[in-house]
């Protein structure tokens, strides 16, 4: 018999070179912030071996220490990582602290996003978004945004997604909200305690126990709660049309568990934004598909996309 995802998280090893001096880390500021957990600015000294070196990272931990619920999960998300290895287009891990969990406390190291999430990053430039038909030659340099950022973007989630699949590990919540934009450009997944996660507030909708992400979630999530990278494959259908949206809320006007179930059952589907080339449009549609062996896999949307990217270089 195959183990549970539960189960299979248990028996991961913790390894003791991921091991970080809680004394060698000096909090600042909050990140961000869900119901059970938080992410803090941090400098950590000698993250890279030598000793003198202060690197900015990020720390997540849990916010009350009674809620061993929370703790459980990050433990599981900490040996998701280690497990993964690393990825350009992941947020790694850099180390974490787990001497301290005989008083339940936890710090999960990784690398800092300076742009912060996409979702905010794209409605926050909106006003600086710039047609590439009016200057083809705009570079992202964090301030303008323009179409080849986006379609930049799909691309490395999609590598960042295939890795993660390549290592059967699946995200179960992957939104704009949960990539991070470091420097040059580059976007990783970021969040992929999956199955135990915390979530954060706001998106989520309560469907029995758990807060879910509805307007992300395949239609056999949504119905039999089913989740695979396949279902990963539909979320990435729903974040592609948050970048090229800048990031609105997905199926505007549309609210309530039973009533996206049903239209999404009766064979409706988000228009493509203006923004989108009509390949990405052709993505996005297939990602949506009723039967999940017909979505595309993230290495065929890599494949997909850069083809497309030489075209028009
Ligand atoms: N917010 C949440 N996680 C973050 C990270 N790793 N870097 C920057 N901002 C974040």
């Amino acid at each position: 018999d195959d183990l549970s995802l539960d189960d299979q998280i248990e028996i991961l090893p913790y390894d003791r070179r991921w091991e970080f001096p809680r004394n060698r880390i000096k909090l600042g500021v909050q990140l961000g912030a869900g119901c059970f957990g938080r992410v803090v600015k941090a400098e950590a000294v000698g993250v890279k071996d030598s000793e003198e070196n202060v690197q900015t990272v990020a720390v997540k931990m849990i916010k009350s220490q009674t809620n061993v619920a929370a703790l459980e999960a990050l433990v599981s998300e900490l040996k998701i990582m280690i497990y993964l290895g690393g990825h350009l287009n992941i947020v790694n891990l850099l180390g974490a602290c787990t001497k301290t969990l005989v008083r339940r406390e936890l710090f999960v190291i990784v690398e800092y996003c300076r742009f912060g999430n996409l979702q905010s990053y794209l409605i926050n430039h909106r006003n600086n978004f710039e047609d590439p038909l009016e200057d083809p030659d705009t570079k992202f340099h964090g301030l303008i945004m323009s179409t080849a950022d986006l379609i930049s973007w799909s691309f490395q989630i999609a590598r960042g997604m295939d890795y993660l699949a390549s290592k059967k590990v699946l995200h179960g919540d992957l939104a704009a909200r949960n990539v991070l934009l470091a420097d040059d450009g580059v976007a990783k997944v970021a969040d992929f305690g999956m199955s135990r996660k915390m979530y954060y507030e706001g998106n989520y909708k309560q469907s029995g126990q758990k807060l879910m992400p509805i307007k992300w979630m395949a239609i056999e999530s949504l119905t039999d709660r089913i989740f695979s990278t396949q279902s990963d494959v539909w979320s990435y259908g729903v974040l592609l049309w948050e970048i090229f949206t800048l990031g609105k809320v997905p199926y505007p006007g549309l609210e309530g568990n039973h009533q996206l179930v049903r239209q999404l059952e009766k064979g409706y589907r988000m228009d493509k934004p203006d923004f989108a080339p009509n390949y990405i449009g052709e993505i996005m549609s297939s990602c949506w598909k009723i039967d999940p062996k017909e979505r595309p896999s993230f290495s065929e949307m890599e494949e997909m996309i850069s083809s497309q990217m030489e075209s028009t270089v």
